[in-house]
């Protein structure tokens, strides 16, 4: 692949993921383009990116490349501060009094890989809600860019290895065995998790309700600073008034908004929506 070439698909990549593939990552792209033309019959880089923006089948060729230029890393728990910061700042801390149940969460996980993000937040918050006891309702949005992510993370299915972090208690209580080394997120978990295809440089178009609770984590990471300041403009509009951001530490240092202020927290990088004096937050 020559340079000029290269050059292109950077950009392809960029305008269409947020992903900057640095010089160094030219061996990994050859390689995910070459795995693919393969597949295709098609030795031409030029002719594939042709193939790749025409059309709808460019559309649906380009879904399949998607999910072999994103990195899906993920586990249970991943970041186990993140998960004490929402114990501890967000839930409730004593049972909410009868007048005010339904205790209500919506909660976003953002880039939500084969789903073992949203699952813990799921799992986390009704550990906590049914521990204080009181009626509630939550439910987690998720989503990804990739459909191959999305379809592992509704089938809720995952090798044991997986659930290191997940003690054996909430084992017991939120996974059944399905096979001798495969376990299910159990139904009633699985209904509170609903995933769909977003690609986060879309979000202006998405419609989203005011969330609770949006955690974004190792998504922005493989985006330049300008893009993630304007992805999270829009992520922060999807903020209900009080509501908590969660990003995974590091990935924005110094970043401020007008409508956030800092949560505080041993190792995690948190923001509360301050509701603004004579009504909620615009
Ligand atoms: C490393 S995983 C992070 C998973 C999880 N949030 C975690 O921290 O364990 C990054 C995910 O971001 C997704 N992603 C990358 N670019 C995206 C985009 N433009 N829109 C939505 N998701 C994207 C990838 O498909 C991948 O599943």
């Amino acid at each position: 692949m020559s340079e000029a070439q290269f050059a292109r698909w950077v950009e392809l990549v960029r305008r269409r993921t947020g992903m900057q593939l640095a010089p160094e990552r030219k061996s990994f792209l050859v390689t995910s383009l070459a795995a693919r033309m393969r597949e295709l019959g098609c030795e031409d880089y030029d002719a594939y990116y042709a193939l790749l923006t025409e059309g709808p089948r460019g559309a649906v060729e380009w879904a399949l490349l998607v999910d072999r230029l994103t990195v899906h890393e993920t586990r249970f728990f991943r970041h186990r501060p993140s998960f004490a910061l929402i114990r501890e700042r967000l839930l409730p801390q004593a049972p909410v009094p009868e007048a005010l149940q339904p205790y209500r969460l919506q909660v976003w996980s953002i880039g939500c890989a084969t789903g073992e993000e949203a699952y813990s937040l799921a799992i986390a918050i009704d550990e906590h809600l049914s521990r204080l006891g009181g009626r509630y309702y939550f439910g987690v949005t998720a989503t990804d860019i990739s459909l191959s992510a999305l379809a592992t993370a509704r089938r809720g299915r995952y090798p044991g290895k997986r659930l290191d972090r997940v003690s054996p208690d909430q084992r017991a209580r939120y996974f059944r065995r399905v096979a001798p080394d495969t376990w299910e997120v159990v139904p009633e978990l699985r209904k509170r998790v609903c995933f769909a295809q977003l690609n986060v440089l879309d979000l202006a178009r998405a419609p989203l309700a005011p969330m609770d609770l949006i955690f974004c984590q190792n998504v922005l990471i493989y985006f330049d600073r300008a893009q993630r300041e304007a992805v999270l403009a829009e992520v922060v509009r999807r903020l209900a008034p009080g509501g908590m951001l969660v990003l995974g530490p590091g990935e924005l240092v110094g970043w401020r908004h007008p409508e956030l202020e800092r949560v505080h927290y041993p190792d995690t990088l948190a923001f509360r929506r301050v509701a603004r004096a004579g009504g909620g937050a615009a």
